[in-house]
């Protein structure tokens, strides 16, 4: 917590454009403590300062974190002139510099941490920190002892080394639908692992990411802040993770 020009504080919480605030705080629609401030770079102690605007209490969140269950056609990108966005889907919130700590294709459903908290998605997007990422996959053909063997060892997708080993679980009897767990996030990484095997991705939903994992309650489309504990946990975790040249 610390202080910050009362129209960045305003701005951070989604109340209009620096530029619109700024008219605002002038207008004296802004009241700090009770007093009315017409001044855009009055310093605000956000773990003190009550700020009302218009009479509404304006709190301050530093970071945000949600977990998403993304559904298939929408992008993961911020903002994006024709498509909808994952962010827009975060109807509550409160910050407007959330982001998707990574990407899911558009096709891809599941599991998408979208914060502000841009030092933990670092710590959990760095290919040095070989974070799990465990997905739902469906393929269009059975999936053979051997081919387990390769996932499992490291396939070329076409970059300079092989994929690190991947590790299946929960194969179904038919062996077209399996769990997939891989440590890097390479485009399309899943959908090139199968392709080295002749195989093809039919659905891919991400279950988890380091110790963050989807919630069942929540439908596609649907999202929920994380708890405490999961916050906890996943900066842990993405600290702990041993950092290595790949
Ligand atoms: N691998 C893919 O091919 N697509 C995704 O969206 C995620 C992992």
């Amino acid at each position: 917590m610390g202080k910050i020009r009362l129209d960045k504080f305003l701005a951070d919480m989604g109340l209009g454009t620096r530029s619109e605030v700024k008219k605002e705080i002038k207008k004296g629609s802004i009241q700090v403590n009770g007093m009315t401030v017409k001044n855009p770079e009055y310093k605000i102690d956000t773990g003190k300062d009550q700020v009302t605007a218009k009479g509404q209490q304006v709190s301050y969140a530093e970071l945000e974190y949600y977990m998403l269950n993304k559904p298939a056609g929408v992008v993961s990108a911020t903002e994006d002139k024709r498509e909808k966005t994952v962010v827009d889907l975060i109807t509550e919130k409160r910050r407007k510099d959330l982001f998707p700590v990574g990407r899911l294709d558009k096709d891809t459903e599941g599991l998408l941490l979208i914060t502000n908290d841009g030092a933990l998605a670092h710590e959990l997007l760095s290919p040095r920190k070989h974070v799990d990422k465990t997905y739902f996959v469906k393929v269009k053909e059975p999936v053979s002892t051997e081919h387990v063997k390769l996932l499992e060892t490291g396939v070329d997708i076409g970059e300079e080394k092989l994929t690190l080993p991947g590790k299946i679980s929960r194969m179904a009897p038919e062996r077209t639908s399996l769990c997939l767990t891989i440590r890097e996030g390479k485009f399309h990484q899943i959908k090139r692992m199968f392709q080295a095997v002749d195989n093809e991705v039919l659905y891919l939903k991400r279950l988890s990411m380091g110790t963050l994992e989807l919630d069942e309650n929540l439908e596609p489309g649907a999202y929920r802040p994380l708890t405490q504990e999961e916050i906890k946990r996943l900066k842990e975790h993405a600290g702990k993770q041993k950092s290595s040249d790949i």
